[in-house]
């Protein structure tokens, strides 16, 4: 069926996520896939409907500029997905969880409840799509449109999630877009909620987001309305907080985790990877 140009977020961090699902999309044509994502082409379809020519070059441009690194940090995630579930968590969130499909894709046991959040915006796109593609999730699935600066964690409480239970909590890209202090805040709170042996991970970046692809990107997602804002995170002495506030950290490089995945990669810095948080 062709995809309509219903509700396409063409500007906005929402927009984002569109970027990621090329990415998917393209990563899932090939023979020699990482994973495969079947409704990320439905997604692709009809956001490019949506956009004028310009604009949707632009998007391209960048999905291909960032695709190596971040096909493979889809495949990571993944792989934690199923880490943390053997480790006994059911519930998983996705913090700014995009056109993430991992509820339908990975044929998670029914038993597995995740929880969306993002905008409002981004399930407005979204889920139209998942329904005209006759989409069924393996698991169980709440959508959360909800702003990540509002007060999400009671809206996830009142949708059924259980602070009691551990809990894999995912952020792939979306504390990026927030100030500081607010990354912070949106920690906070999943600490809170976080029952002991619960999982998040947090993405420590030695890259200059000043240069390369970065203010590009910034410029298509404010619509070249606004000068280019330096993106967020959590700030150098995340793993220190964390373990502050109740997580035990460890440090994993980039390259040693990309490693056994076998795709060639430059390396990188040996300060970029991943922290894996456990609540204690
Ligand atoms: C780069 S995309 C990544 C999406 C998804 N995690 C993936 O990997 O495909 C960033 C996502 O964060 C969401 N996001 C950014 N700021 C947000 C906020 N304040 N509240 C909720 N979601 C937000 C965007 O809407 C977008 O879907």
């Amino acid at each position: 069926m062709t995809e309509t140009a219903a509700n396409v977020p063409v500007a906005g961090v929402a927009m984002t996520a569109i970027g990621v699902a090329v990415i998917r999309a393209r990563e899932s044509r090939r023979e020699d896939r990482l994973y495969d994502d079947p409704f990320a082409k439905n997604f692709v379809e009809a956001a490019r409907a949506g956009f004028d020519a310009e604009r949707w070059a632009r998007l391209e441009t960048l999905a291909d500029q960032f695709y190596e690194g971040r096909t493979l940090g889809v495949r990571l995630v993944d792989d934690r997905f199923r880490e943390a579930i053997d480790h006994g968590c059911r519930q998983i969130v996705l913090l700014g969880a995009g056109l993430d499909t991992r509820a339908f894709r990975m044929d998670l046991p029914r038993d597995i409840r995740i929880f969306e959040i993002d905008l409002p915006e981004l399930f407005a796109f979204k889920e139209p799509v998942l329904a005209r593609a006759g989409a069924d999730p393996t698991c169980h699935r709440r959508v959360i449109a909800q702003d990540l600066r509002e007060d999400w964690g009671k809206t996830l409480v009142n949708n059924g999630f259980r602070p009691d239970q551990p809990t894999c909590w995912v952020d792939e890209g979306s504390l990026g877009y927030l100030p500081l202090e607010e990354n912070r805040r949106v920690v906070l709170t999943l600490t809170e909620l976080s029952a002991p042996g619960s999982r998040f991970g947090v993405g420590r970046f030695a890259v200059d987001t000043t240069s390369g692809p970065y203010p590009e990107l910034r410029r298509l997602v404010s619509g070249d309305a606004e000068p280019p804002r330096p993106a967020g995170g959590l700030g150098d002495d995340v793993a220190e907080w964390l373990e502050a506030i109740g997580w035990n950290t460890e440090f994993h490089s980039w390259n040693d985790m990309v490693a056994p995945l076998g795709r060639p990669t430059a390396p990188l810095d040996p300060g970029t990877g991943n922290i894996a948080a456990v609540r204690r």
